[in-house]
Protein backbone atom coordinates (compact mmCIF):
# COMPACT_ATOMS: atom_id res chain seq x y z
CA UNK A 1 0.00 0.00 0.00
CA UNK A 2 1.05 3.23 -0.54
CA UNK A 3 0.42 7.16 0.00
CA UNK A 4 -1.16 9.22 -2.89
CA UNK A 5 -1.37 12.49 -2.18
CA UNK A 6 -3.36 15.51 -4.06
CA UNK A 7 -3.46 18.89 -3.71
CA UNK A 8 -7.20 20.65 -4.31
CA UNK A 9 -6.89 24.49 -4.60
CA UNK A 10 -10.45 25.94 -4.60
CA UNK A 11 -10.68 28.50 -6.99
CA UNK A 12 -13.08 30.70 -9.20
CA UNK A 13 -12.68 30.02 -12.48
CA UNK A 14 -14.21 31.20 -15.96
CA UNK A 15 -16.81 28.13 -17.85
CA UNK A 16 -19.07 28.65 -20.61
CA UNK A 17 -21.57 26.07 -21.39
CA UNK A 18 -25.03 26.99 -23.40
CA UNK A 19 -24.00 30.49 -24.44
CA UNK A 20 -22.99 31.40 -20.89
CA UNK A 21 -19.74 32.27 -19.55
CA UNK A 22 -19.46 32.29 -15.84
CA UNK A 23 -17.26 32.23 -12.92
CA UNK A 24 -17.84 28.70 -11.32
CA UNK A 25 -16.06 27.06 -7.53
CA UNK A 26 -13.55 24.87 -8.99
CA UNK A 27 -10.95 22.72 -8.02
CA UNK A 28 -7.37 23.56 -9.64
CA UNK A 29 -9.32 25.58 -11.81
CA UNK A 30 -10.84 22.46 -13.94
CA UNK A 31 -14.71 21.60 -14.14
CA UNK A 32 -15.51 18.74 -13.05
CA UNK A 33 -12.31 18.46 -11.22
CA UNK A 34 -9.79 16.06 -11.13
CA UNK A 35 -9.55 12.80 -10.75
CA UNK A 36 -7.97 10.21 -8.25
CA UNK A 37 -6.66 6.93 -8.44
CA UNK A 38 -5.36 4.66 -5.77
CA UNK A 39 -5.20 1.29 -5.09
CA UNK A 40 -7.09 -0.70 -2.50
CA UNK A 41 -5.20 -0.77 0.68
CA UNK A 42 -3.76 2.76 0.17
CA UNK A 43 -3.47 6.01 2.71
CA UNK A 44 -5.44 9.09 0.32
CA UNK A 45 -3.96 12.32 1.69
CA UNK A 46 -5.81 15.77 0.17
CA UNK A 47 -5.01 18.83 1.24
CA UNK A 48 -7.32 21.36 0.57
CA UNK A 49 -7.01 25.41 0.44
CA UNK A 50 -10.05 26.80 0.26
CA UNK A 51 -9.31 30.59 -1.97
CA UNK A 52 -13.28 31.17 -3.18
CA UNK A 53 -15.36 33.61 -1.11
CA UNK A 54 -17.46 30.80 0.43
CA UNK A 55 -17.26 28.10 3.10
CA UNK A 56 -16.41 24.39 1.72
CA UNK A 57 -15.57 20.87 2.83
CA UNK A 58 -15.39 17.80 0.90
CA UNK A 59 -16.87 14.49 0.93
CA UNK A 60 -15.67 11.30 -0.37
CA UNK A 61 -18.28 9.45 -1.30
CA UNK A 62 -18.83 6.40 -0.35
CA UNK A 63 -15.39 5.57 1.27
CA UNK A 64 -16.27 3.71 4.46
CA UNK A 65 -14.06 5.99 6.50
CA UNK A 66 -13.08 3.21 8.67
CA UNK A 67 -12.08 4.88 12.09
CA UNK A 68 -11.49 8.26 10.11
CA UNK A 69 -14.22 10.06 10.28
CA UNK A 70 -12.69 13.69 10.83
CA UNK A 71 -11.94 13.09 6.96
CA UNK A 72 -15.60 12.25 5.79
CA UNK A 73 -16.35 15.68 5.26
CA UNK A 74 -20.11 16.77 5.65
CA UNK A 75 -20.36 20.24 7.16
CA UNK A 76 -21.21 20.65 10.44
CA UNK A 77 -21.24 16.37 10.57
CA UNK A 78 -17.95 15.27 11.03
CA UNK A 79 -16.49 19.22 10.38
CA UNK A 80 -16.71 22.64 10.44
CA UNK A 81 -16.66 24.32 7.18
CA UNK A 82 -12.91 25.28 6.00
CA UNK A 83 -13.84 28.86 5.75
CA UNK A 84 -11.86 31.13 2.78
CA UNK A 85 -8.33 31.63 3.17
CA UNK A 86 -8.27 28.31 5.49
CA UNK A 87 -6.63 24.95 4.88
CA UNK A 88 -7.26 21.68 5.96
CA UNK A 89 -5.81 17.88 4.82
CA UNK A 90 -8.17 14.78 4.73
CA UNK A 91 -6.51 11.68 5.60
CA UNK A 92 -7.40 8.38 5.49
CA UNK A 93 -7.13 4.82 4.02
CA UNK A 94 -9.31 3.01 1.55
CA UNK A 95 -10.00 -0.23 2.75
CA UNK A 96 -12.33 -3.50 1.46
CA UNK A 97 -13.50 -1.36 -1.34
CA UNK A 98 -12.79 -1.38 -5.46
CA UNK A 99 -14.25 0.35 -8.17
CA UNK A 100 -15.62 3.85 -8.70
CA UNK A 101 -16.99 5.91 -6.04
CA UNK A 102 -16.44 10.17 -6.61
CA UNK A 103 -15.19 13.15 -4.40
CA UNK A 104 -17.62 16.33 -4.27
CA UNK A 105 -18.23 19.25 -2.11
CA UNK A 106 -20.76 19.12 1.02
CA UNK A 107 -21.45 22.29 1.65
CA UNK A 108 -24.97 23.93 0.74
CA UNK A 109 -24.68 23.16 -3.29
CA UNK A 110 -21.00 23.99 -4.36
CA UNK A 111 -21.48 20.28 -5.05
CA UNK A 112 -22.71 21.46 -8.77
CA UNK A 113 -19.57 22.31 -10.07
CA UNK A 114 -16.58 20.80 -7.31
CA UNK A 115 -16.88 17.29 -7.89
CA UNK A 116 -14.71 14.49 -9.77
CA UNK A 117 -14.16 10.83 -9.89
CA UNK A 118 -12.16 8.49 -7.05
CA UNK A 119 -11.27 5.84 -8.75
CA UNK A 120 -10.01 2.13 -6.45
CA UNK A 121 -7.80 0.09 -8.44
CA UNK A 122 -7.57 -3.74 -6.96
CA UNK A 123 -4.59 -4.19 -5.31
CA UNK A 124 -1.18 -5.21 -7.41
CA UNK A 125 -1.57 -8.12 -9.14
CA UNK A 126 -5.21 -8.66 -8.18
CA UNK A 127 -7.16 -9.26 -11.23
CA UNK A 128 -10.85 -7.82 -11.77
CA UNK A 129 -13.57 -11.07 -11.14
CA UNK A 130 -15.04 -10.29 -14.74
CA UNK A 131 -14.30 -10.97 -18.22
CA UNK A 132 -13.08 -9.75 -20.60
CA UNK A 133 -10.18 -7.37 -19.34
CA UNK A 134 -11.46 -3.52 -20.57
CA UNK A 135 -8.58 -2.21 -23.13
CA UNK A 136 -9.29 1.10 -21.48
CA UNK A 137 -11.04 2.75 -18.69
CA UNK A 138 -13.43 5.72 -18.76
CA UNK A 139 -14.28 8.13 -16.19
CA UNK A 140 -18.15 9.49 -17.07
CA UNK A 141 -19.11 11.87 -14.17
CA UNK A 142 -23.25 12.49 -15.33
CA UNK A 143 -24.23 16.37 -13.76
CA UNK A 144 -26.19 19.16 -14.16
CA UNK A 145 -25.59 22.56 -15.41
CA UNK A 146 -27.20 25.73 -14.24
CA UNK A 147 -27.09 28.95 -15.86
CA UNK A 148 -27.43 30.74 -12.74
CA UNK A 149 -25.67 30.61 -9.54
CA UNK A 150 -26.78 27.20 -8.00
CA UNK A 151 -26.07 28.86 -4.47
CA UNK A 152 -28.65 31.45 -5.14
CA UNK A 153 -30.98 29.14 -6.77
CA UNK A 154 -31.37 27.11 -3.34
CA UNK A 155 -31.08 30.20 -1.12
CA UNK A 156 -34.23 31.79 -3.11
CA UNK A 157 -35.97 28.51 -2.79
CA UNK A 158 -35.11 28.38 0.88
CA UNK A 159 -36.45 32.26 1.16
CA UNK A 160 -39.45 31.69 -0.77
CA UNK A 161 -40.48 28.24 1.03
CA UNK A 162 -40.80 27.05 -2.51
CA UNK A 163 -39.11 24.01 -5.41
CA UNK A 164 -36.03 25.73 -6.82
CA UNK A 165 -35.41 26.74 -10.64
CA UNK A 166 -34.37 23.15 -11.58
CA UNK A 167 -30.90 22.88 -14.22
CA UNK A 168 -30.44 24.14 -17.70
CA UNK A 169 -28.81 20.72 -18.97
CA UNK A 170 -27.49 17.19 -17.74
CA UNK A 171 -24.02 16.94 -18.69
CA UNK A 172 -21.60 14.20 -19.52
CA UNK A 173 -17.79 15.10 -17.95
CA UNK A 174 -19.57 18.53 -17.70
CA UNK A 175 -20.32 18.64 -21.18
CA UNK A 176 -24.14 19.33 -22.43
CA UNK A 177 -23.95 17.69 -25.91
CA UNK A 178 -25.51 19.24 -29.19
CA UNK A 179 -29.09 18.49 -28.30
CA UNK A 180 -29.68 22.03 -26.58
CA UNK A 181 -28.51 24.81 -28.96
CA UNK A 182 -26.09 25.62 -31.27
CA UNK A 183 -23.16 27.01 -28.94
CA UNK A 184 -23.34 23.41 -27.27
CA UNK A 185 -21.88 21.55 -30.42
CA UNK A 186 -18.44 22.29 -29.23
CA UNK A 187 -19.01 20.93 -25.89
CA UNK A 188 -19.79 17.47 -26.42
CA UNK A 189 -18.44 14.77 -24.90
CA UNK A 190 -16.42 12.23 -27.19
CA UNK A 191 -16.03 8.92 -26.79
CA UNK A 192 -13.19 7.00 -28.95
CA UNK A 193 -13.44 3.59 -29.56
CA UNK A 194 -11.42 0.99 -31.44
CA UNK A 195 -13.70 -1.41 -33.09
CA UNK A 196 -13.62 -5.03 -31.11
CA UNK A 197 -12.03 -3.18 -28.31
CA UNK A 198 -13.94 -3.33 -24.91
CA UNK A 199 -13.96 -0.04 -22.14
CA UNK A 200 -15.33 -0.10 -18.77
CA UNK A 201 -17.23 3.05 -18.10
CA UNK A 202 -16.76 4.30 -14.19
CA UNK A 203 -20.43 6.08 -14.60
CA UNK A 204 -21.19 8.79 -11.85
CA UNK A 205 -24.27 10.75 -11.42
CA UNK A 206 -23.24 13.40 -9.69
CA UNK A 207 -26.38 15.57 -10.73
CA UNK A 208 -28.14 17.31 -8.03
CA UNK A 209 -31.50 16.52 -8.20
CA UNK A 210 -31.97 13.96 -10.57
CA UNK A 211 -32.49 10.30 -11.09
CA UNK A 212 -30.87 9.72 -14.49
CA UNK A 213 -31.53 7.39 -17.59
CA UNK A 214 -28.41 6.13 -19.34
CA UNK A 215 -28.18 4.17 -22.79
CA UNK A 216 -26.26 4.22 -25.78
CA UNK A 217 -27.81 3.78 -28.57
CA UNK A 218 -27.16 -0.04 -30.74
CA UNK A 219 -24.95 -1.39 -28.06
CA UNK A 220 -25.12 -3.66 -24.90
CA UNK A 221 -23.55 -2.73 -21.60
CA UNK A 222 -22.60 -5.38 -19.04
CA UNK A 223 -22.86 -3.86 -15.18
CA UNK A 224 -19.81 -5.31 -13.63
CA UNK A 225 -19.99 -2.99 -10.18
CA UNK A 226 -21.96 -0.97 -8.39
CA UNK A 227 -20.44 1.82 -5.44
CA UNK A 228 -17.47 0.32 -5.28
CA UNK A 229 -18.49 -3.05 -5.07
CA UNK A 230 -18.62 -5.97 -7.75
CA UNK A 231 -21.83 -7.49 -8.35
CA UNK A 232 -22.66 -10.63 -10.75
CA UNK A 233 -22.29 -9.31 -14.24
CA UNK A 234 -25.64 -8.43 -16.34
CA UNK A 235 -26.50 -7.34 -19.51
CA UNK A 236 -28.74 -3.97 -19.77
CA UNK A 237 -29.79 -1.19 -22.87
CA UNK A 238 -30.93 1.25 -20.43
CA UNK A 239 -29.27 1.87 -16.91
CA UNK A 240 -30.84 4.21 -13.92
CA UNK A 241 -28.30 5.29 -11.98
CA UNK A 242 -29.53 8.04 -8.80
CA UNK A 243 -27.19 10.93 -7.51
CA UNK A 244 -24.33 9.80 -5.36
CA UNK A 245 -24.49 5.99 -6.94
CA UNK A 246 -22.31 4.64 -9.51
CA UNK A 247 -21.87 2.14 -11.91
CA UNK A 248 -19.22 0.27 -13.82
CA UNK A 249 -20.04 -1.15 -16.98
CA UNK A 250 -18.70 -2.78 -19.50
CA UNK A 251 -19.35 -1.72 -23.90
CA UNK A 252 -17.58 -3.83 -26.23
CA UNK A 253 -17.54 -1.59 -29.75
CA UNK A 254 -18.34 -3.58 -32.89
CA UNK A 255 -16.03 -5.28 -35.22
CA UNK A 256 -14.75 -3.29 -38.45
CA UNK A 257 -17.52 -2.73 -40.62
CA UNK A 258 -17.53 -0.19 -43.38
CA UNK A 259 -21.07 0.18 -43.70
CA UNK A 260 -21.75 1.26 -40.06
CA UNK A 261 -22.42 4.60 -38.63
CA UNK A 262 -18.93 6.24 -37.55
CA UNK A 263 -20.58 7.30 -34.19
CA UNK A 264 -23.57 6.38 -31.70
CA UNK A 265 -25.45 8.59 -29.60
CA UNK A 266 -25.03 7.99 -25.90
CA UNK A 267 -28.09 9.77 -24.24
CA UNK A 268 -29.09 10.96 -20.52
CA UNK A 269 -32.67 11.56 -19.09
CA UNK A 270 -34.37 12.38 -16.03
CA UNK A 271 -36.53 9.51 -14.34
CA UNK A 272 -38.91 11.69 -12.03
CA UNK A 273 -42.75 11.54 -10.79
CA UNK A 274 -42.42 15.35 -9.58
CA UNK A 275 -44.45 16.43 -13.01
CA UNK A 276 -43.31 20.06 -14.27
CA UNK A 277 -40.78 20.63 -11.61
CA UNK A 278 -38.00 18.73 -13.12
CA UNK A 279 -35.11 19.33 -15.73
CA UNK A 280 -36.97 17.76 -18.62
CA UNK A 281 -33.94 17.17 -21.45
CA UNK A 282 -31.67 14.99 -22.85
CA UNK A 283 -28.14 14.96 -22.91
CA UNK A 284 -26.40 13.80 -25.91
CA UNK A 285 -22.41 12.54 -26.13
CA UNK A 286 -21.03 10.76 -29.31
CA UNK A 287 -19.35 7.13 -29.24
CA UNK A 288 -16.93 7.65 -32.54
CA UNK A 289 -15.54 4.59 -33.97
CA UNK A 290 -12.04 5.40 -35.01
CA UNK A 291 -10.82 6.12 -37.45
CA UNK A 292 -14.00 7.18 -39.20
CA UNK A 293 -14.82 10.82 -39.62
CA UNK A 294 -17.31 12.66 -37.22
CA UNK A 295 -20.53 12.26 -38.32
CA UNK A 296 -23.05 15.30 -37.61
CA UNK A 297 -24.03 14.91 -34.01
CA UNK A 298 -26.81 16.82 -33.95
CA UNK A 299 -28.71 14.35 -36.11
CA UNK A 300 -27.85 11.10 -34.61
CA UNK A 301 -30.32 8.74 -33.81
CA UNK A 302 -31.15 8.67 -29.75
CA UNK A 303 -31.29 5.17 -28.02
CA UNK A 304 -34.48 4.45 -27.16
CA UNK A 305 -35.05 5.88 -23.14
CA UNK A 306 -38.35 4.74 -21.01
CA UNK A 307 -40.59 7.60 -20.19
CA UNK A 308 -39.68 9.83 -17.64
CA UNK A 309 -42.15 8.04 -15.41
CA UNK A 310 -41.62 4.16 -15.92
CA UNK A 311 -41.00 3.45 -12.28
CA UNK A 312 -41.65 0.09 -13.25
CA UNK A 313 -38.74 -0.25 -15.69
CA UNK A 314 -36.67 1.10 -12.90
CA UNK A 315 -38.02 -1.81 -10.78
CA UNK A 316 -37.25 -4.19 -12.90
CA UNK A 317 -33.66 -2.92 -13.42
CA UNK A 318 -32.58 -2.80 -9.75
CA UNK A 319 -33.56 -5.94 -9.46
CA UNK A 320 -30.82 -7.28 -11.39
CA UNK A 321 -28.16 -6.04 -8.66
CA UNK A 322 -26.63 -8.88 -7.04
CA UNK A 323 -23.50 -9.17 -4.78
CA UNK A 324 -21.07 -11.93 -6.31
CA UNK A 325 -21.06 -13.80 -2.58
CA UNK A 326 -17.87 -15.76 -3.76
CA UNK A 327 -15.11 -17.25 -1.78
CA UNK A 328 -12.81 -14.25 -2.45
CA UNK A 329 -15.76 -11.98 -2.19
CA UNK A 330 -18.06 -13.10 0.21
CA UNK A 331 -21.21 -11.04 0.71
CA UNK A 332 -21.40 -10.88 4.87
CA UNK A 333 -25.07 -10.58 5.08
CA UNK A 334 -26.28 -10.33 8.82
CA UNK A 335 -28.76 -12.78 9.81
CA UNK A 336 -30.09 -11.46 12.45
CA UNK A 337 -30.97 -8.00 13.71
CA UNK A 338 -30.21 -6.10 16.86
CA UNK A 339 -32.28 -3.03 16.52
CA UNK A 340 -35.38 -2.81 13.78
CA UNK A 341 -35.78 0.68 12.37
CA UNK A 342 -38.81 1.69 10.33
CA UNK A 343 -38.39 5.16 8.83
CA UNK A 344 -41.39 7.00 6.88
CA UNK A 345 -39.48 9.29 3.92
CA UNK A 346 -40.99 11.98 2.36
CA UNK A 347 -41.86 15.96 1.53
CA UNK A 348 -43.99 17.60 4.24
CA UNK A 349 -44.30 21.52 4.80
CA UNK A 350 -43.72 23.98 7.54
CA UNK A 351 -46.32 26.83 8.36
CA UNK A 352 -45.96 30.01 6.30
CA UNK A 353 -44.01 32.15 9.11
CA UNK A 354 -42.62 29.62 11.02
CA UNK A 355 -38.68 30.00 10.10
CA UNK A 356 -38.13 33.33 8.44
CA UNK A 357 -40.45 36.12 7.56
CA UNK A 358 -41.38 36.12 3.98
CA UNK A 359 -43.43 34.75 0.57
CA UNK A 360 -44.52 31.36 1.01
CA UNK A 361 -44.27 29.99 -2.36
CA UNK A 362 -44.44 26.43 -1.31
CA UNK A 363 -47.71 23.96 -1.59
CA UNK A 364 -50.85 25.42 0.07
CA UNK A 365 -49.03 28.85 0.76
CA UNK A 366 -46.97 26.71 3.12
CA UNK A 367 -43.11 26.15 2.89
CA UNK A 368 -41.75 22.84 1.44
CA UNK A 369 -39.85 20.68 3.75
CA UNK A 370 -39.15 16.96 4.12
CA UNK A 371 -38.33 14.69 7.16
CA UNK A 372 -38.04 11.28 8.21
CA UNK A 373 -40.14 10.08 10.74
CA UNK A 374 -41.30 13.45 10.40
CA UNK A 375 -38.47 14.97 11.85
CA UNK A 376 -36.82 17.80 9.45
CA UNK A 377 -33.20 17.53 9.98
CA UNK A 378 -31.59 20.76 11.46
CA UNK A 379 -28.02 21.23 10.86
CA UNK A 380 -25.78 22.30 14.04
CA UNK A 381 -23.96 25.74 13.53
CA UNK A 382 -21.88 25.74 16.92
CA UNK A 383 -19.80 22.87 16.13
CA UNK A 384 -19.67 19.35 13.96
CA UNK A 385 -21.74 16.24 15.68
CA UNK A 386 -18.57 14.59 15.52
CA UNK A 387 -16.97 17.01 17.51
CA UNK A 388 -19.96 17.00 20.09
CA UNK A 389 -19.61 13.47 20.10
CA UNK A 390 -15.92 13.28 20.93
CA UNK A 391 -16.33 15.92 23.96
CA UNK A 392 -19.58 14.37 24.94
CA UNK A 393 -21.23 18.10 25.17
CA UNK A 394 -24.43 17.17 23.41
CA UNK A 395 -26.63 19.68 25.15
CA UNK A 396 -27.47 22.33 22.78
CA UNK A 397 -26.37 20.63 19.76
CA UNK A 398 -28.29 17.34 19.30
CA UNK A 399 -30.66 15.17 20.98
CA UNK A 400 -30.58 10.89 21.15
CA UNK A 401 -34.13 10.68 20.74
CA UNK A 402 -34.54 10.11 16.88
CA UNK A 403 -37.85 8.06 16.10
CA UNK A 404 -37.34 4.42 15.42
CA UNK A 405 -40.96 4.36 13.72
CA UNK A 406 -43.26 7.24 12.80
CA UNK A 407 -45.25 9.12 15.76
CA UNK A 408 -48.40 8.41 14.11
CA UNK A 409 -48.35 5.26 11.93
CA UNK A 410 -50.33 6.30 8.63
CA UNK A 411 -51.69 4.41 4.84
CA UNK A 412 -48.09 5.70 3.59
CA UNK A 413 -48.71 5.15 0.31
CA UNK A 414 -52.37 6.09 -0.06
CA UNK A 415 -54.85 9.39 1.40
CA UNK A 416 -51.83 11.18 3.47
CA UNK A 417 -52.63 12.89 6.59
CA UNK A 418 -54.47 16.08 6.61
CA UNK A 419 -51.43 17.13 8.34
CA UNK A 420 -48.54 17.37 6.66
CA UNK A 421 -46.49 19.63 9.24
CA UNK A 422 -42.96 18.49 10.01
CA UNK A 423 -40.57 18.62 13.75
CA UNK A 424 -37.52 20.56 13.22
CA UNK A 425 -34.65 19.10 15.54
CA UNK A 426 -30.92 17.61 15.56
CA UNK A 427 -32.07 14.32 16.59
CA UNK A 428 -30.22 10.84 16.36
CA UNK A 429 -29.90 7.37 17.35
CA UNK A 430 -27.19 5.88 19.24
CA UNK A 431 -25.77 2.43 18.56
CA UNK A 432 -23.60 0.60 20.57
CA UNK A 433 -20.60 -0.60 18.54
CA UNK A 434 -21.20 -3.70 16.36
CA UNK A 435 -24.98 -3.39 16.39
CA UNK A 436 -26.62 -4.99 13.48
CA UNK A 437 -29.32 -2.48 12.26
CA UNK A 438 -32.26 -3.41 9.93
CA UNK A 439 -34.04 0.14 8.22
CA UNK A 440 -36.90 -0.16 6.12
CA UNK A 441 -37.15 3.17 4.63
CA UNK A 442 -40.62 3.32 3.34
CA UNK A 443 -41.71 6.35 0.75
CA UNK A 444 -44.77 8.33 1.78
CA UNK A 445 -47.25 10.26 -0.82
CA UNK A 446 -47.17 12.98 1.08
CA UNK A 447 -47.25 15.49 -1.32
CA UNK A 448 -46.71 13.27 -4.14
CA UNK A 449 -44.96 10.30 -3.92
CA UNK A 450 -41.69 10.18 -5.46
CA UNK A 451 -38.13 7.88 -5.18
CA UNK A 452 -35.46 9.23 -3.28
CA UNK A 453 -31.79 8.35 -3.06
CA UNK A 454 -31.00 7.48 0.21
CA UNK A 455 -26.89 8.00 0.97
CA UNK A 456 -25.52 6.85 4.29
CA UNK A 457 -22.19 7.52 5.41
CA UNK A 458 -19.11 5.59 6.57
CA UNK A 459 -20.85 2.01 5.91
CA UNK A 460 -21.96 0.10 2.39
CA UNK A 461 -25.34 -1.66 3.50
CA UNK A 462 -26.83 -4.63 2.03
CA UNK A 463 -30.20 -4.41 0.25
CA UNK A 464 -31.77 -7.21 1.41
CA UNK A 465 -35.76 -6.44 0.29
CA UNK A 466 -38.07 -3.77 -1.85
CA UNK A 467 -41.52 -3.75 -2.68
CA UNK A 468 -44.22 -1.43 -3.83
CA UNK A 469 -46.77 -0.43 -1.47
CA UNK A 470 -47.03 -0.31 2.75
CA UNK A 471 -44.16 -2.22 4.13
CA UNK A 472 -45.85 -5.40 5.20
CA UNK A 473 -43.48 -7.04 8.19
CA UNK A 474 -45.17 -10.09 8.42
CA UNK A 475 -44.98 -11.36 4.33
CA UNK A 476 -42.19 -9.09 3.22
CA UNK A 477 -39.38 -10.31 6.03
CA UNK A 478 -39.59 -13.47 4.60
CA UNK A 479 -38.91 -12.76 1.06
CA UNK A 480 -35.71 -11.26 2.04
CA UNK A 481 -33.00 -12.15 0.01
CA UNK A 482 -29.95 -13.10 2.62
CA UNK A 483 -27.70 -14.80 -0.10
CA UNK A 484 -26.53 -12.23 -2.38
CA UNK A 485 -27.99 -9.45 -1.90
CA UNK A 486 -26.15 -6.17 -3.61
CA UNK A 487 -23.96 -3.74 -1.50
CA UNK A 488 -24.27 -0.49 -2.35
CA UNK A 489 -23.87 3.32 -0.04
CA UNK A 490 -26.73 4.70 -2.22
CA UNK A 491 -30.19 3.07 -2.62
CA UNK A 492 -33.60 4.91 -3.96
CA UNK A 493 -37.03 4.49 -1.90
CA UNK A 494 -38.98 3.22 -4.68
CA UNK A 495 -42.16 5.74 -5.38
CA UNK A 496 -44.89 4.39 -3.22
CA UNK A 497 -42.30 1.92 -2.33
CA UNK A 498 -39.92 0.78 0.24
CA UNK A 499 -36.55 -0.35 0.72
CA UNK A 500 -35.11 -2.70 3.51
CA UNK A 501 -31.46 -2.62 4.21
CA UNK A 502 -29.12 -3.84 6.69
CA UNK A 503 -25.39 -2.76 8.36
CA UNK A 504 -23.14 -3.71 10.65
CA UNK A 505 -22.56 -0.59 13.15
CA UNK A 506 -18.91 -1.47 13.08
CA UNK A 507 -17.41 1.96 12.43
CA UNK A 508 -17.39 4.67 15.17
CA UNK A 509 -18.36 8.17 14.37
CA UNK A 510 -21.43 10.60 13.70
CA UNK A 511 -22.71 9.07 10.01
CA UNK A 512 -25.39 10.92 8.52
CA UNK A 513 -27.90 9.44 6.65
CA UNK A 514 -29.58 11.71 3.73
CA UNK A 515 -31.47 11.92 0.51
CA UNK A 516 -28.95 12.50 -2.12
CA UNK A 517 -31.40 14.75 -4.20
CA UNK A 518 -29.79 18.31 -2.58
CA UNK A 519 -33.23 20.07 -2.58
CA UNK A 520 -34.46 17.51 -0.47
CA UNK A 521 -31.49 17.39 2.07
CA UNK A 522 -31.96 21.52 2.23
CA UNK A 523 -35.48 20.82 3.02
CA UNK A 524 -34.61 18.39 5.93
CA UNK A 525 -34.13 14.90 4.48
CA UNK A 526 -31.50 13.59 6.84
CA UNK A 527 -30.78 12.07 10.03
CA UNK A 528 -27.57 10.96 11.40
CA UNK A 529 -26.24 7.72 13.25
CA UNK A 530 -24.46 8.05 16.66
CA UNK A 531 -22.21 4.92 16.86
CA UNK A 532 -20.37 4.66 19.91
CA UNK A 533 -16.54 2.97 20.52
CA UNK A 534 -15.79 -0.38 20.96
CA UNK A 535 -13.82 -1.78 23.96
CA UNK A 536 -11.13 -2.46 22.41
CA UNK A 537 -7.98 -0.08 21.65
CA UNK A 538 -8.49 -0.71 17.33
CA UNK A 539 -12.11 -0.21 17.53
CA UNK A 540 -12.02 3.32 19.21
CA UNK A 541 -12.85 6.83 16.66
CA UNK A 542 -9.02 8.57 17.13
CA UNK A 543 -8.51 12.13 18.45
CA UNK A 544 -9.29 14.85 15.76
CA UNK A 545 -6.47 15.79 13.70
CA UNK A 546 -4.72 18.71 14.84
CA UNK A 547 -6.04 21.12 11.80
CA UNK A 548 -9.49 20.22 11.56
CA UNK A 549 -11.29 23.76 11.22
CA UNK A 550 -13.74 25.40 13.83
CA UNK A 551 -16.91 26.68 13.83
CU1 LIG B 1 -22.57 12.18 -1.76
CU2 LIG B 1 -23.64 13.19 2.06
O1 LIG B 1 -23.12 12.75 0.16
Amino acid sequence: ARTRRYTFNVTMATVTRLCVTKSVPTVNGRFPGPKIVVREGDRLVVQVHNNINNNVTFHWHGVRQLRSAWADGPSYITQCPIRPGQSYAYDFRVVGQRGTLWWHAHFSWLRATLYGPLVILPPRGVPYPFSPKPDREVPLMLGEWFNADPEAVIKQALKTGGGPNVSDAYTFNGLPGPTYNACAAADTFRLRVQPGRTYMLRIVNAALNDELFFAVANHTLTVVGADASYVKPFAANTLVISPGQTMDVLLTAAAANPSSPAAYAIAVAPYTNTVGTFDNTTAVAALEYAPQSTAALGSLPLPVLPLYNDTGFVANFSANFRSLASARYPARVPRSVDRRFFFAVGLGADPCQSRVNGTCQGPNGTRFAASMNNVSFAMPRSTSLLQAHYQRRYSGVLTANFPAAPPVPFNYTGTPPNNTFVMHGTRVVPLGYNTTVEVVLQDTSILGAESHPLHLHGYDFFVVGTGFGNYDAANDTAKYNLVDPVQRNTVSVPTAGWVAIRFVADNPGVWIMHCHLDVHLSWGLAMAWLVNDGPLPNQKLPPPPSNIPKC
